[in-house]
């Protein structure tokens, strides 16, 4: 496709990634796509199917077979089935954080989100996707907050949706996370060369937006509004 925009958004759990790229991918026109909810897919047929996360054979196989699918407004199905609340557990998180390690289960995520940018434009968040997935991305964000604000959102989210949410234990979740993300032989999560470092910890979810818009304009050469 001709003026197809790839914009690529990494960076650690709770760093607000989800949000921001929803709203960077509306006024942009362009498709909104979630890898994590594929790699939580993934670790949900995992659990499922009884496989250890370790057993890269089997994990690898579930991953190249599983049909994911992302929708509107967050849906995400697995083999047809609507799993999208499903895989919004903190259990589900480390699971996923765990499948994501296995380079076969990587490889098969990888093939399919770049099938999902052949047509269309796309917002697309995730730890690998300025580095592996789309490198040659026109626009690449690193987007970060410290750890105590990133727990302090995610135990606001959870509180919201009604779940019951520990500080403490949210954060030492998210930092076991982004250890185990960012030591992996298989695509750790970094800041991919020439993304632009966004820390967002005093900022507000307008600001980021805004400031994400300005800096796609410069990168694709045209002025782009909130
Ligand atoms: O973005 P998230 O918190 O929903 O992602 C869940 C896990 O999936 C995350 O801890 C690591 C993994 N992941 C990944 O390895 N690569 C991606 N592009 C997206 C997520």
């Amino acid at each position: 496709m001709q003026n197809r925009i790839i914009v690529a958004i990494d960076g650690p759990a709770g760093a607000g990634k989800s949000t921001i790229a929803r709203a960077v991918a509306a006024a942009l026109h362009a498709v909104y796509i979630d890898t994590g909810a594929m790699y939580r897919a993934v670790a949900l047929s995992a659990i499922r199917g009884g496989k250890a996360f370790d057993d890269e054979s089997a994990l690898t196989k579930l991953a190249e077979e599983a049909t994911i699918e992302l929708g509107a407004g967050g849906l995400v199905r697995l083999d047809g089935e609507d799993v999208s609340g499903l895989i919004r557990t903190p259990e589900i998180a480390q699971a996923a954080s765990k499948v994501s390690a296995i380079a076969g289960v990587r490889r098969a995520m990888v093939a399919s989100q770049r099938r999902m940018a052949e047509s269309c434009s796309v917002v697309m968040e995730g730890r690998d996707i300025g580095t592996v997935v789309f490198p040659e991305a026109q626009v690449k964000i690193y987007l970060d907050a410290s750890p105590e604000v990133r727990a302090m959102r995610r135990v606001l989210e959870m509180r919201q949706k009604g779940m019951e949410a520990d500080p403490a234990q949210v954060e030492a979740e998210i930092r076991e996370r982004d250890y185990r993300d960012s030591n992996r032989t298989e695509a750790p999560l970094t800041q991919a060369p020439g993304a632009v470092y966004v820390d967002t910890s005093p900022m507000g979810v307008d600001e980021v937006v805004s400031t994400l818009l300005r800096i796609a304009g410069e990168r694709i050469g045209k002025e782009v509004e909130a």
